[in-house]
């Protein structure tokens, strides 16, 4: 089997590819993306050394450079990770969002439906290649904000309310169209929000690890009770490849390990985590900046509300569990743990990652909250 896997070089792509590329020894891969602030080939490097494995820099804009993928490569899953993922951001620039998430998204389905399709039936529908899928990775924001109670379940009204989250909607009623449309085998999971190694640092839980060890002010937005619904990220890529192979063609499977937790419950235990471990272990205090007794809650500091900040997200994952067997492996008690060891251990890609434009991105967006 051959993968096309967009956003390979991002967080959950980039944990994707090494997933797979270990499960199973005899696929090939082709990475498209972009590089964007947000992608780092570093991140993948062991990988791009593997021959099963090419990587193409381009735009998932761009009609040429994905027609030419799927010209040069038999390619039989599409899997689309690659997009403008940062709510904030969207809030700055919502078109980019529009453009690359709505757009790329269509791109894709449309080079893949050329690719695929192998004449019609006799209703004018296209036929395709046997076994080729195409998964879009949404999100569970697509859904909207929950009160105090309820899960988001496949049937939960699409009710997005940020730039980011109306883009990825946009994106998940395209695939639909083409599966409604022209029969295309598709699948889209939505998953709440990830936490784990080769996290960029502008989302809450590395920004949050990045700034305990340069002893720097933890912003916590408004009051600190919003609520996510965290899921290790290996978890969300077993997900993805399970939904690949066994999910029904157009189905839509959400993702999430019941676990939700409000946002200043994240950031007292990571400063505790941080803190614990750096006393244990005297390797691990070579990734402080600042003195160990400065690691506290002093740090954190309540600042100006996210526009529009949904309340809280929660999914109901019974149906991939029902269906295809899935469950989340890893407690968050043990994958916030390892997570932080991860940080502590490759302050290297750290520095990488954030050596580009982050710091103007840090000093603009947090300046006037
Ligand atoms: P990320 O921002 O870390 O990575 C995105 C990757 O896409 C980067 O490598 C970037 O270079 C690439 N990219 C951006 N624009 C591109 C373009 N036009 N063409 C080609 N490549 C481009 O994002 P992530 O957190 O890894 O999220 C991956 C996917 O999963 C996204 O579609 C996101 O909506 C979805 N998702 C994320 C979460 C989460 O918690 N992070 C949860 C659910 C769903
Ligand atoms: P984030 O990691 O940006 O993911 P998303 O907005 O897609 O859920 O944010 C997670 C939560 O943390 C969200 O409620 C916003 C909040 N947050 C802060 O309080 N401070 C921060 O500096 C960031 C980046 C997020």
């Amino acid at each position: 089997m051959t993968y096309l896997v967009t956003g390979g070089a991002g967080f959950i792509g980039a944990n994707f590819v090494k997933y797979v590329l270990a499960k199973h020894p005899d696929i090939r891969l082709v990475i498209l993306d972009a590089l964007t602030y947000a992608g780092n080939i570093g991140t993948i490097a062991d990988e791009l050394k593997d021959p099963r494995v090419k990587f193409v820099k381009g735009d998932i804009v761009d009609s040429e450079v994905v027609a030419k993928i799927f010209s040069e490569n038999e390619i039989d899953f599409v899997v689309n990770f690659a997009a403008e993922s940062h709510v904030d951001r969207s809030i700055e620039n919502p078109q980019l969002f529009l453009e690359t998430n709505i757009l790329g998204a269509q791109n894709l389905l449309e080079n893949a439906k050329k690719a695929w399709s192998k004449g019609k039936d006799e209703s004018g529908y296209p036929l395709y290649r046997e076994g080729v899928k195409f998964l879009q990775v949404s999100t569970d924001e697509v859904y909207g904000s929950l009160g105090e109670t309820g899960y988001f379940t496949e049937t939960t009204p699409l009710d997005p309310r940020s730039p980011y989250s109306a883009s990825k909607a946009g994106a998940d009623m395209i695939v639909t169209a083409y599966s409604e449309t022209y029969k295309m085998p598709v699948n889209i999971t939505r998953c709440s929000n990830n936490y784990g190694p080769y996290h960029f640092p502008e989302k809450l839980i590395p920004l949050i690890i990045k700034n305990i060890l340069e002893g720097k002010k933890l912003p916590v937005y408004g009051d600190g009770t919003n609520v996510r619904d965290w899921l290790y990220v290996e978890d969300h890529c077993k997900a993805i490849d399970t939904v690949l192979l066994h999910g029904r063609p157009g189905q839509v499977y959400n993702v999430g390990g019941h676990n939700e937790m409000k946002n200043i419950d994240i950031v007292r235990l990571t400063i505790a985590t941080v803190r614990r471990l750096t006393e244990e272990n005297p390797e691990y205090r070579k990734a402080l900046k600042t003195a160990p007794e400065n690691i506290n809650d002093n740090l954190i500091t309540f600042v100006k509300d996210r526009l529009g900040h949904d309340k809280r997200y929660a999914i109901d994952p019974a149906k991939i569990t029902a269906e295809l067997g899935w469950q989340p492996e890893t407690r968050f008690a043990d994958g916030i743990v390892k997570t932080i060891r991860w940080y502590l251990e490759n302050q290297d890609w750290v520095d990488e990652v954030t050596s580009g434009e982050y710091m103007k991105y840090y000093e603009k967006m947090y300046a006037n909250r």
